[in-house]
């Protein structure tokens, strides 16, 4: 959108008596930039508490709903689908919207949707039942990766590189599970952080993995284990680093993240490359073509290329951290794939889209 259009579309905005935005603020998630929009905007909006039992009485009201919920957050993981959803039924906008979110944090949800629609992801192996799983693990080549199906920053990947190893995760996804959270793999990641750069960030975040080492966090006991399934892809070798595409609406920024060292892992490394030269755009025209088709409102989709060059999507998912690379991207690809220069919050671009979905209701007196 060009200037004057967001100016005119915000000018709308503050006349339409339809604005009110109602937005669940969680401090360091999207609502930070979502309310500090609003107010250099003069766009009204109201806060709520959706853990209130009577949040749908609260929103009544409102035109759209707002609610950055992660990961981790074990009360939200609790009702947010079903919440977005009935408030969809009362005919009401909300981000994310239950196109874009049932599939978030669920590996496994996404196999069977990007299956579905064709798109190119690392081929892909699920199993519900031990002797099944056994007998595939038996017969297939190595290595493979194994994946719980939720998790972030590679914390619950790893590579199997023997049938041996194969069978031990088997007999654990179908035994005692595994914890959700991998300790080991944030201790690591911490250390490795805090060698990177020593700031009281990365100090406070080793001190926190070590003690999380010892003593399990509440989001450990919450989330229970994972179990009765196991879920296992291709490996792709030969990635330095993946690609992150983030498309919102008609907007796509893209940035690289390379892998650890002595790893195959680039999620959660911490280093990242923002140069535009070095994306490859074959990668933003495949996740335009699936945001598209999916019809999803905010999506970061991460790509490899295998050794004859192929594109394979390894996942998507609509939450990605709030003050992380996108709003450092110098520019983005419209669905045309033309560049255009500039940064931007993707909070801004999700709030823009939201807005400019009220002003044509409102312009049909929705
Ligand atoms: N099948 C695969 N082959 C090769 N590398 C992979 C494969 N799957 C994931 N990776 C690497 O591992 C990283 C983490 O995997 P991913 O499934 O995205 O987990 P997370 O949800 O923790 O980010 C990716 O960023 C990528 O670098
Ligand atoms: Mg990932």
């Amino acid at each position: 959108m060009t200037y004057p259009e967001r100016v005119l579309r915000v000018a709308h905005m503050k006349r339409s008596k339809c604005t009110t935005l109602a937005i669940h603020h969680r401090p360091g998630s999207f609502s930070d930039r979502w309310i500090e929009y609003c107010t250099e905007n003069s766009i009204r909006y109201d806060l709520v508490n959706c853990y209130d039992s009577d949040i749908i009485q609260h929103l009544r009201s409102c035109a759209a709903f707002l609610w950055h919920w992660n990961h981790y957050d074990c009360r939200a993981r609790l009702f947010a689908r079903q919440l977005t959803y009935s408030l969809e039924a009362a005919g009401k906008l909300v981000f994310p919207n239950s196109r874009t979110c049932w599939h978030f944090d669920d590996k496994v949800g996404q196999k069977y949707l990007l299956e579905a629609i064709g798109a190119p992801l690392v081929p892909s192996y699920v199993f519900y039942d031990e002797e099944e799983a056994m007998e595939w693990a038996g017969a297939t080549d190595y290595p493979k990766v194994f994946k719980l199906r939720g998790g972030a920053g590679s914390s619950n990947v790893l590579l199997v590189r023997t049938r041996s190893e194969a069978a031990r995760l088997i007999r654990k996804a179908f035994g005692a599970g595994f914890s959700p959270i991998n300790r080991r793999a944030s201790l690591r990641d911490s250390i490795s952080a805090f060698h990177h750069c020593r700031t009281h960030h990365t100090a406070r975040g080793l001190i926190g993995a070590l003690f999380r080492c010892v003593i399990p966090g509440d989001i450990e006991r919450r989330m229970g284990r994972e179990r009765g399934y196991v879920y296992f892809q291709d490996f792709i070798p030969g990635n330095k680093h993946d690609t992150r595409v983030v498309v919102i609406g008609n907007r796509a920024f893209a940035f690289q993240r390379e892998v650890r060292r002595n790893d195959f892992r680039a999620s959660g490394s911490g280093s990242t490359i923002l140069d535009r030269k070095k994306i490859d755009t074959e990668f933003i025209r495949l996740a335009y073509e699936v945001s598209r088709r999916l019809n999803l409102q905010s999506t970061a989709y991460d790509f490899i290329r295998d050794e004859s060059r192929g594109p394979h999507l390894i996942e998507m998912s609509y939450a990605f951290p709030a003050n992380g690379q996108v709003a450092k991207c110098p520019g983005h690809w419209d669905g045309n794939l033309k560049w255009h220069d500039g940064k931007m919050w993707p909070q801004d671009a999700i709030l823009e889209d939201m807005l400019a979905q009220i002003a044509v209701r409102s312009a049909e007196g929705i």
